[in-house]
């Protein structure tokens, strides 16, 4: 039995970045597997949240999944909070995760920059309720972007930790499903930092709520070299911004990078660039508007997402029990 089991933090905007480096891959797995999609609310409060804001953005990010082409009555997209057990979950395995795992994890020290002494204990013990949202569903597959490939790796060895110390095979341990393209989309204003919500720029990224003026605006503005653009996959070595805008192009468009490559060999930035609007304006529009739409009856998305608590719930609960059992709680 597979089950396909992801994530999304509500905060701000989705971005290119999520989109091709997660949201795409599950609309096409979902087409052979059964999945489980989750809005992770308590990872958000990790940082400080407004909380109308936070409420509006679980909204938005449902209203993304389904403009997205996810079948809500196929695979359930539910709320992390509404779901006790994630919680639960986490404290039982932070009870079994050395801490010397948790020093390893790069994103937190990104996070938490110089002043770790100030950092919240939520936003290093993060990874742990991560590896609890997917081996509570006890997930065979998790379709993420790169920069959660570390964490995948905590959630495997938490899992395996687990099922050694009470001699069992309580959890399964999860395989990252990560995209061959677009795994990594970077920031359109300096192609060696990841595309991110957090960023200060909003012309470093592209949201999916952007609108077609904006679109050209940001791709018009998103930084290059000044040569023309190399005539083999190769010689994108060295040229980040170049490899960035040129990965969007072929994902965006359904070619290989080597395709994309190829067709605009030798040619002018400007030129790539009308294109890139273009094929960027012509798949996301539709699913700005289909978007907007749906975010004007809040009242069936919230339908949605409590079908899908629903069936996480009994998922979860039959996991949540035989841990409590196998523990003596
Ligand atoms: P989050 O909300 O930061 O990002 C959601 C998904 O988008 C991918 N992604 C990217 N892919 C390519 N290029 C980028 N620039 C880019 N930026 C983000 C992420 O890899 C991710 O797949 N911790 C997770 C959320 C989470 C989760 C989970 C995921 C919580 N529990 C359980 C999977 C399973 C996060 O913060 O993702």
């Amino acid at each position: 039995m597979s089950l396909v089991f992801s994530g999304i933090q509500p905060t701000g905007n989705l971005h290119l970045g999520n989109y091709l480096g997660a949201v795409r891959q599950w609309v096409a797995l979902q087409a052979q597997h059964p999945c489980l999609f989750c809005i992770v609310d308590l990872h958000a409060i990790t940082v400080p949240q407004d909380p109308a804001a936070l409420r509006q953005a679980v909204l938005e990010v449902a209203a993304a999944f389904i403009a997205s082409g996810i079948n809500p009555d196929k695979s359930p997209i539910y709320v992390q909070s509404r779901v006790a057990a994630h919680a639960e979950l986490a404290w039982i395995l932070s009870c079994h995760t050395p801490l010397g795992w948790l020093n390893r994890m790069t994103q937190f020290k990104e996070k938490a920059g110089k002043a770790k002494d100030n950092a919240v204990l939520g936003l290093y013990s993060y990874p742990v309720l991560m590896a609890a949202d997917i081996l509570l569903y006890r997930a065979t597959h998790v379709p993420v972007g790169e920069d959660q490939k570390q964490h995948l790796e905590l959630a495997r060895d938490i899992a395996g930790a687990f099922n050694r110390h009470y001699n069992s095979e309580t959890f399964i341990l999860p395989e990252p499903l990560i995209p061959a393209a677009a795994a990594r989309i970077m920031s359109l204003r300096d192609g060696t930092k990841k595309m991110s919500k957090s960023d200060e720029s909003d012309y470093s990224r592209i949201n999916l709520k952007d609108d077609n003026d904006a679109l050209r605006l940001k791709i018009q503005k998103a930084k290059t070299d000044p040569l023309p653009l190399p005539e083999t996959v190769a010689a994108l070595e060295g040229r980040p911004e170049a490899a960035n805008l040129l990965q969007i192009y072929a994902a965006i468009t359904g070619v290989t990078l080597a395709e994309a490559v190829a067709q605009y060999a030798g040619q002018t930035f400007s030129a790539f660039k009308k294109d890139l609007t273009e094929a960027l304006v012509a798949h996301l529009a539709p699913i700005r508007e289909e978007m907007a739409r749906l975010l004007t009856d809040p009242a069936q998305l919230s339908v949605h997402l409590k079908n899908g608590q629903q069936a996480a719930e009994n998922i979860a609960q039959n996991t949540i029990e035989n841990v409590r059992q196998q523990i003596g709680l």
